[in-house]
Formats: structure tokens, C-alpha cells, sequence
């Protein structure tokens, strides 16, 4: 019965996308927690604090309300009027909110935007290292990732040039960019933002810029690519800067030709996005003091981090613009950053996350650190690793 299950029942190739190496680590560290011993969480890229208290009380009014429907496919309209004009206060430019569609997270904004703008079998840039499930969703959707390898010398960042020779081997259908980038927290400047959209646009290749983590800069202010280009698709999130990982939302900022497609995507594929989680982040945009506070709780453990890292022994780490990361190349001390991570939990309960998840070429050299815990957290990190690495 359960051989004839097995033959019936064969998952496709498209749904094998790899695993995240994270999760292994993660296991690890939870079985640490279990035998009673306490874990220093840098491994999950997700932040500490709990959504803005307006959310949370903006919720929790909904839900004693009481019904919860389906609400407009492409967002409510209170809502996507107030992010629109979170563009006015936060970059300076009107966004028509037409323009502006909800979603399940930026997660479900990458599908959208994949499946509005690519055919199966279209070639789309993506950085190296990069944020995982950008190549495996393309891979899902039957489009063909293209890798582009940067390097230190240009802050992990791709360039027109990189782009274009690219684009000369075959031709490109887009490019997605983040700035801050995940796994290492740098940011692109306005200029080079620019001239890769300018390069790209004059090829008639897509640009998807993905802006999860604006808002937790600190080297200088993150640029939105809808300022410099109407064609450009924005995707963003509530997850990061309001801490609302779980509540599962997003948006994106579309070109008008996508508009409609977009919203009979959605329709089908969700219906709506979650009533109560949209509620919550119209609130959530009006909690921003408190999300201030705990951006400088960041700022604080990005200058610990970079302080304490190279006395003990952490040299190599590039400059951290944004976001909660830190990529550190920790060549110097194994060939193996997934071994290293693993006798790094073991032996010091401090759970990082090994380069490979994010670039399977160079990522055996680098971890990533995520630094969105407390002060205290990453004083006691430097400390055990200090001490283990002696
Ligand atoms: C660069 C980047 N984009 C997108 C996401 C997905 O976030 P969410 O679906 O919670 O909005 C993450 C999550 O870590 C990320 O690091």
C-alpha cells in the first residue's frame, strides 16, 4: 500500500528547492535549550522586540470586534494610502496608491512580482551572496536564476558592468537588488543605485529592489529605486524595521502596467491578505518612536560588534551600512564556515549561520552574525567566542 503510495505520489522536480543550512544549526541549538543550557540567538534573522504597541492594541480591538473578513485584494485602501504616504514623509516623492498592493510579506511579494513580470525559462540576476529564497523561488516558478558573484571590492554590490556582461551572454529579463542586503548588511549609494537602474532600464531588464530592511540604516540614508524609476518594482515588508516577522505582511510599490495583473494573482492565489495583520501595520506606521528606540538598540550592537570582533581575531568584516547583519570571513580559522558554526554552538552556545546557505561558491569562507538581540547578548558573544577561539 505504501510502495503503490510512493509510486503515485512522486513530488515534482520544480518543489526541490534546497533547505536552509540554518535549520540544522537552529535543531542544534534547540536541543541545547532543552538540556537546559541557554543559546545567544545571532543565527535567525529576525528581530528581538515585539510590533509596535499601537499594532498590538490595534489588533487586539479588531479581534474583540469580532468578524474578520476578506478585505480588498490588493490591500485595504485606508492602508494602502497610508503607506503611500509613508513615501512623502520618509523619501520625499508621491506614490499614487493605486500603485501600492499588500502582501503576505515581501515572501509572497517575490512570487507576485516573479510571476507578473518573468515567463517560464527567463534569466533573472541575483547576487551572490545573496538572500536564498530569491534564486530558489525562480528556480520554483521554472525561471532560470543567474548568479552574479560580487565581491568586497564593490560592497557586495552588482554593477552595470557585472549586469550588462551578464546581459551579453544571454539576454536578461531582470535583476533584484537589496539594499541594505542580506547576509551582509551593506548598503548601495544613491549614485550606483542609480546607474544600475539607468543600466538596466536601458535594456529593457526588469528591477525588482527589495527594501525589507529600510529604515535600519546607519552609514548614510537607504534611497527607494521608486524614486529614480516608475518601472521599477518595490517590495517591503512589515517584518524588519516594525518587528512583525509573525503578522506575515508586506507591500510592494508596482509600475501601473502591473497593477492589475498583480491584483488577479492575489485574488486567486490568496483571496486577500490577513484582515488582522493588515489592521495592525496601518497601526504599526504610527508607532515609529518606539521602532526608533529599538533601531538605536542595533546601532548599539553594530558598534560593540565591530569594536570587539577584530581583538579577537575577526579582521576581515566589511563595512555593516544596515540591517542586523555582520559577514564575517572566518577563513582564517577553518575551510569549513558550516563545521566551524556547529563546534561554535557546541561549544560555546552561540548560534551563528555558515555563508553556504547564502552563497554555495565562497560562503564556506564567511557567517553570518544577526545583530538583533540585546547589548548584553553581544557583549557575552564576544566574550565565549573570544574565549573559545584562544
Ligand atoms: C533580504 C530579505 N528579503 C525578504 C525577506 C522575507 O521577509 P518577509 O517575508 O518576512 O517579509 C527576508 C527575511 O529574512 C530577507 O532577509
Amino acid at each position: 500500500m505504501l510502495d503503490v503510495a510512493r509510486r503515485l505520489i512522486t513530488p515534482s522536480l520544480r518543489s526541490e528547492v534546497p533547505a536552509f543550512m540554518v535549520m540544522d544549526v537552529m535543531a542544534a541549538a534547540a536541543r541545547i535549550e532543552e538540556d537546559g543550557g541557554r543559546v545567544i540567538h545571532m543565527e535567525v534573522g529576525q528581530p528581538a522586540a515585539p510590533a509596535p504597541t499601537s499594532a498590538i492594541e490595534a489588533a487586539r480591538a479588531a479581534l474583540v470586534s469580532g468578524r474578520l473578513g476578506y478585505t480588498e485584494t490588493l490591500g485595504i485602501p485606508s492602508l494602502r494610502a497610508r503607506i503611500a504616504r509613508q513615501y512623502r514623509d520618509s523619501y520625499d516623492i508621491d506614490v499614487d496608491p493605486q500603485r501600492v498592493a499588500v502582501t503576505t510579506g515581501s515572501s509572497a511579494a517575490f512570487i507576485l512580482a516573479f510571476l507578473a513580470l518573468f515567463e517560464s525559462g527567463d534569466r533573472v540576476a541575483v547576487a551572490l551572496p545573496g538572500y536564498p529564497p530569491y534564486r530558489h523561488i525562480l528556480s520554483a516558478l521554472g525561471c532560470k536564476p543567474v548568479l552574479i558573484e560580487t565581491t568586497q571590492t564593490t560592497r557586495w554590490a552588482i554593477t552595470p558592468d557585472m549586469l550588462l556582461a551578464e546581459h551579453r551572454k544571454a539576454p536578461l529579463k531582470g535583476v533584484l537588488i537589496a539594499s541594505p542586503a542580506n547576509p551582509t548588511g551593506t548598503m548601495i549609494q544613491v549614485q550606483a543605485l542609480r546607474d544600475l537602474v539607468a543600466a538596466a532600464e536601458s535594456e529593457g531588464i526588469s528591477f525588482i529592489s527589495d527594501e525589507i530592511y529600510h529604515g535600519l540604516d546607519y552609514a548614510f540614508p537607504a534611497e527607494t529605486a521608486a524614486k529614480l524609476s516608475e518601472s521599477a518594482v518595490i517590495i517591503n515588508s512589515f517584518s524588519k524595521y516594525f518587528c512583525m516577522t509573525g503578522w506575515r505582511i508586506g507591500w510592494m510599490v508596482l509600475p501601473v502596467a502591473l497593477i492589475r495583473s498583480v491584483e488577479r494573482l492575489q485574488g486567486n492565489l490568496a483571496i486577500s491578505v490577513s484582515a488582522l495583520s493588515q489592521i495592525a501595520a496601518l497601526a504599526a506606521l504610527d508607532g515609529r518612536v518606539e521602532m526608533e528606540a529599538v533601531k538605536h538598540g542595533y546601532e548599539e550592537n553594530r558598534r560593540i560588534l565591530l569594536a570587539g570582533l577584530p581583538k579577537i581575531g575577526f579582521e576581515k568584516i566589511l563595512p555593516v551600512d544596515g540591517a542586523f547583519y555582520l559577514y564575517a570571513d572566518v577563513s582564517r580559522f577553518c575551510t569549513d564556515s558550516y563545521e566551524f558554526a556547529k563546534r561554535m554552538l557546541a561549544q560555546t552556545h552561540v548560534a551563528v549561520t555558515p555563508g553556504v546557505d547564502f552563497d554555495p561558491l565562497h560562503g564556506r569562507h564567511f557567517i553570518r552574525l544577526c545583530y538583533a538581540g540585546s547589548p548584553e547578548e553581544m557583549h557575552e558573544a564576544l566574550e565565549r567566542i573570544g574565549a573559545w577561539l584562544e
